[in-house]
């Protein structure tokens, strides 16, 4: 959803062309999550002749402000058409310069310019900001703003944002402070502000300034020290970094993929601090007593605190798309080896006379909790719900304790009982799904034990829970999640491992589990010959309106998720069915035309699903048969079906390797349908607000 990101120049030259192009960097490297317009704003003049002003008459211009509907192409393109009409020299070096953007998801009012951010105080520009996340309590403040004189152009709940930093500084300046910094402006704004948010702050009367705060969104601050100018010299210590003004790039963005290409080092900023980029100075002050995203009272006084920076643990290159057209296809084939991250240091073979076991460093202190739980409840959205129950049956069978399944809205909605007894695992490929989120809130509350499985190393999720498991499946991009389902369920078998480590009578199985998941990135290597196949069955289905997935036991969750891709990337209307339902209601629909895949690989519910194809095929049903290698005669005695052949692995690892040829009939399938892979229609990949 929107993604905001901001490029500070300081004591650097820099023309108003390479300023531009890091914004439009910045941007597209937020595009994956998903929007639909898009804004930029960058000075007009150079304001270093501008000392800060208020009232002695020597205002610096006001910022400029571009904002368009539609897509990044379609912002740079409006802009450099706005930069012809009005002969602004792009040759123009800056040696100070800050410039935010944003891409914006419509939640409050269609997608316009007008509802674009950056969003402002008013025809002066005086205060900008670009937002990630919803102002609760947006109304109430327009209604004051209102009565103050000022007048709203956009239907967003961002715009009161700047038109309150702007009271607030006109009243510090009223009442004769003229001495007010942007920081009290801004930790006056946030004092008044409920919700979740992420915001920038740029403004005319701070120029080359930025501040930078947040609640409940992520937000994080990248510090490059350019060796260039500082004369070769070596700045390693982060505290350093951020308090000495020497000359440097600094980066802002609710997302490390628009950071990583410029620096490693960031600083994750937290809940409640406030960031103030000055003169070559980062400063953060924080409230205390945050109360969290609902806001609530905090104490009048915030606190200066000193953080140290921290590196990004990813590469460049996953951000890229190397060979592959499209991140999805270059997600779905990196599956070895974003498996074998995952995996790395975390199976333990043992000598002939140590028994085979998993090492998961961030729960090993809360195994005996969780083995004394009465209940794990599994908690997630999307295709992360679906890599739960994917994992359920194993986690019941090793671990001998109930497993329940909640889709985050769904808890909420009823208010589902969690109790102190309860282990809750939150399962987020991003760590800031909005739901996820408040179902964390809401199983913190009633006391229970929160684990936390996600990919993204300081996500709140990551931090916010008791412990947890990073996946460590790398950057994902497609909003499609492929390998980090893959790299999900890995995880949730190492868990159960783990949890039921202490069981002598299942040695024997759980040392087959952990064979099998040494041996899972060799399987997926296989699994993926089958692309030429999946590209030939999504010939055959190009034009159908339907496709139906049958799956039971372990692929349960298969069929499910096999049907969510289709439909989400290929947007063909596709259903997941739990065979064992098939007769009370879904045979309704069988007929000569309609397509069934129906997944018939080894394993307890192989029989059923025999009888399963029987009783389609006797309804002249079309089908598609997923089985083991060389099941194809069993599975479809006579012929008259088309079969996928799968290799066979350890039953609770099967979905792994029967999720893969789901995938690539989705991708291949959206490509021949002419569809956007990586940004299906109307979805985002985080989708951060309710
Ligand atoms: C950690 C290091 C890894 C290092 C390894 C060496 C990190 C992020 N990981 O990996 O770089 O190679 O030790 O032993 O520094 N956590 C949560 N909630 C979550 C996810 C994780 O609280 O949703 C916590 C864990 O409980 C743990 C920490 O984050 O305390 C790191 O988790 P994880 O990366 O999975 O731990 P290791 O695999 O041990
Ligand atoms: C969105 C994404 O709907 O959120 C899905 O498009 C994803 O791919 C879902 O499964 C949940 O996201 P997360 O980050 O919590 O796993």
């Amino acid at each position: 959803m929107c993604g905001i990101f901001a490029y500070l120049n300081y004591n650097v030259n820099r023309e108003r062309r390479h300023i531009l192009q890091v914004l439009f960097n910045g941007l597209r490297r937020l595009e994956y999550r998903g929007y639909d317009s898009a804004g930029i704003s960058i000075d007009d003049g150079d304001f270093s002749s501008f000392p800060r002003s208020s009232s002695d008459g020597s205002l610096s211009p006001p910022p400029l402000v571009f904002r368009q509907e539609g897509n990044i192409e379609s912002l740079v393109k409006s802009v450099y058409q706005e930069v012809v009409a009005t002969e602004l020299n792009l040759e123009k070096s800056f040696t100070t310069h800050a410039g935010i953007a944003h891409t914006r998801w419509a939640t409050h009012g269609e997608p316009a310019p007008r509802n674009s951010h950056p969003q402002t105080s008013g025809s002066g520009n005086d205060f900008l900001v670009v937002h990630n996340g919803v102002i609760t309590n947006y109304e109430v403040l327009k209604e004051t703003l209102v009565r103050h004189g000022f007048t709203f152009e956009s239907e967003t709940d961002t715009e009161v944002i700047p038109k309150l930093a702007k009271f607030v500084f006109d009243k510090a300046n009223e009442e004769g402070d003229q001495t007010v910094t942007f920081s009290q402006v801004v930790l006056e704004v946030m004092r008044h502000l409920e919700g979740a948010y992420a915001l920038i702050f740029k403004s005319r009367h701070y120029p080359n300034e930025l501040i930078a705060c947040k609640r409940g969104s992520p937000l994080l601050l990248g510090v490059k020290e350019n060796d260039d100018v500082c004369n070769g010299s070596a700045f390693h210590d982060a505290k350093f970094l951020l308090q000495n003004s020497n000359p440097k790039e600094l980066f802002l963005s609710s997302d490390a993929n628009a950071i990583v290409e410029h620096t490693k080092k960031v600083l994750v900023i937290e809940d409640g601090e406030v960031v103030h980029l000055k003169e070559g100075t980062v400063s953060i002050l924080k409230f205390n007593n945050d109360k969290g995203r609902n806001g609530g009272s905090r104490s009048a006084r915030p606190a200066s605190v000193q953080r140290a920076l921290s590196t990004l643990e990813m590469e460049v290159e996953q951000i890229n798309k190397g060979t592959y057209k499209h991140y999805m296809q270059k997600e779905i084939h990196e599956q070895p080896e974003s498996l074998t991250t995952t995996l790395r240091g975390r199976l333990l073979r043992g000598g002939s006379w140590k028994a085979k076991t998993v090492l998961l460093g961030g729960l090993k202190d809360h195994l005996k909790t969780i083995r004394r739980s009465r209940r794990i409840v599994f908690i997630g959205c999307g295709t992360s719900y679906n890599a739960a129950l994917a994992a359920r049956p194993i986690m019941e069978e090793l671990s001998g304790v109930p497993v329940t399944m909640e889709i985050a809205s769904d808890l909420l909605d009823r208010q589902g009982l969690i109790y102190r007894e309860d282990t809750v695992v939150f399962v987020s490929q991003s760590g800031e799904t909005a739901d996820t989120l408040l179902a964390l809130e809401y199983a913190l509350e009633n006391g229970a034990l929160c684990v936390g499985i996600t990919n993204t190393v300081g996500s709140v999720i990551a931090r916010n829970t008791h412990c947890g498991v990073h996946i460590n499946a790398g950057c994902e991009i497609g909003v499609a999640s492929t390998k980090a389902y893959t790299s999900q369920i890995a995880v949730m078998a190492m868990l159960a491992l783990a949890i039921g480590a202490d069981t002598i009578s299942k040695q024997e199985r759980r040392e087959a589990i952990i064979d099998g998941l040494f041996d899972l990135p060799n399987k997926i290597r296989e699994v993926l010959k089958l692309d030429q196949e999946m590209k030939d069955l999504a010939k055959l289905l190009i034009a159908e309106q339907s496709l139906l997935v049958f799956g039971r036991g372990y692929n349960y969750a298969t069929a499910l998720e096999g049907a969510l891709k289709v439909k989400e990337v290929a947007l063909m209307h596709s259903e997941g069915i739990l065979a064992g339902e098939m007769k009370h209601g879904p045979l309704a629909l069988v007929d000569e035309n309609l397509p069934i895949v129906v997944i018939a690989t080894r394993d307890a519910c192989f029989s059923k699903q025999q009888s399963v194809i029987q009783q389609l095929r006797a309804r002249k049903g079309r089908l598609i048969v997923m089985c083991s290698k060389g099941d194809a005669a069993s599975v479809c005695p006579g012929g008259g079906c088309r079969v996928i052949e799968v290799p066979q692995v350890e039953d609770c690892l099967q979905p792994v390797v029967n999720i893969v040829p789901f995938q690539l009939l989705a991708y291949h399938l959206t490509v021949l349908r002419g569809y956007n892979v990586d940004q299906p229609r109307n979805l985002a990949k985080s989708v951060t607000t309710q």
